[in-house]
């Protein structure tokens, strides 16, 4: 894995008029390796687009290295910083589009400023219109366009430069549900026919769950949880993420189980890739005189990867239980006792 961005205790204070300064970020370290999708959840506050600005000193940190393809950001002169802003693409919520220029003058832009010659920037713009599919508009303004589109615009300016990432900062929350996933898909494309490697900030799990590989949480100015997404999702450990995780309608809890009162002893059972799709459950138990009920269960996909949920009573001796919750893990289920 090559590492392409690394921030090592980032502290951003504000300063404010009259008032204390204010912290927004406390001691976050980061490490995004070269083409992988790294999403970044929080609440409203939680610092999430003050780290995002951090990566590309639109915000400078009080304290704290910015590293980016090996060149530590805070110590660049105004030029070379200039230079190296140029391979860190960036969309926004709101989209920034120059209103008064039409769909294609708004992808030359950065291409103009780079100094490129007409012809290679037609050819470039073509391109680009191609592959976020508005060719056809190419000659309409921003009023003239959905949310989808202006963010398609968006994506089509970042990426004018051949960045290697792309920031992304709620780029999908102005959108409706199916536009958001056309926009999700879109960046999955960008990050695996181009290898971009993709940071992008969301307060929706189900954003993270749609495309990131990895997950960080935070909170207060703070990253209180981090790892794959898989992971994440199936184990969170911190309430603020247990909070996020619930929200996705289709992983379980344990809070419809309260009104159960079954005698068997109930058991969450963690599926995850090829796994999920094997009758692991029925091959333990059939070993013992144990049965089983399901209470609550799910099959679903995040990213790539098949994972799978299952809530079970296990009914029969306690040595039968516990033996088939040894060799679920044995066989590389993870299984908690509810
Ligand atoms: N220029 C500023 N001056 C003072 N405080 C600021 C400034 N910019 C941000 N803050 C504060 O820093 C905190 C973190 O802000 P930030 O924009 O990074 O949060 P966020 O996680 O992106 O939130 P949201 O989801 O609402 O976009 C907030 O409490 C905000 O009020
Ligand atoms: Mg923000």
């Amino acid at each position: 894995m090559i590492l392409l961005i690394e921030l090592i205790d980032i502290e951003k204070q504000y300063i404010r008029k009259k008032a204390e300064p204010f912290i927004a970020l406390r001691g976050v370290s980061l490490k995004l390796e070269k083409g992988e999708i790294f999403g970044v959840i929080g609440r409203s506050g939680a610092g999430k687009s003050t780290l995002l600005r951090s990566i590309n000193l639109l915000e400078r940190p009080t304290s704290g290295t910015v590293i980016v393809g090996g060149d530590d950001l805070t110590k660049l002169g105004e030029k070379e910083l200039q230079e190296k802003r140029k391979k860190i693409g960036m969309i926004f919520q709101h989209f920034n589009l120059l209103s008064t220029a039409t769909v294609r003058e708004n992808i030359a832009f950065p291409l103009k400023i780079s100094k490129l010659p007409a012809k290679a920037i037609r050819q470039k713009v073509d391109e680009l219109l191609e592959l976020v599919g508005l060719t056809a508009q190419q000659h309409q303004y921003p009023r003239q366009l959905s949310g989808g589109q202006k963010q398609r615009v968006g994506i089509a300016r970042a990426l004018a430069n051949d960045p290697d990432v792309l920031l992304c900062d709620e780029a999908t929350s102005a959108l409706d549900p199916q536009t958001t996933d056309s926009i999700l898909s879109l960046l999955r494309d960008i990050n695996r026919k181009m290898g971009i490697t993709i940071l992008l900030i969301t307060h929706e799990m189900g954003v993270i769950r749609a495309i990131c590989d990895r997950v960080a949480v935070m909170e207060y100015g703070q990253i209180v949880e981090s790892g794959t997404v898989l992971d994440v999702f199936l184990n969170p450990v911190h309430p603020i993420t247990r909070e996020f995780v619930s929200e996705v309608s289709d992983t379980l809890g344990s809070e419809a189980l309260n009104a159960f009162a079954g005698a068997g002893r109930v058991v969450r059972i963690n599926f995850r890739g090829e796994q999920t799709y094997e009758p692991v459950l029925y091959e333990t138990v059939r070993g013992t005189s144990a049965t089983f009920a399901i209470l609550q269960g799910t099959v679903s996909r995040m990213k790539d990867v098949p994972y799978g949920q299952l809530i079970v009573e296990l009914r029969g001796s306690d040595e039968d239980v516990n033996r088939i919750i040894t060799e679920l893990g044995q066989r590389g289920l993870a299984v908690s006792e509810l």
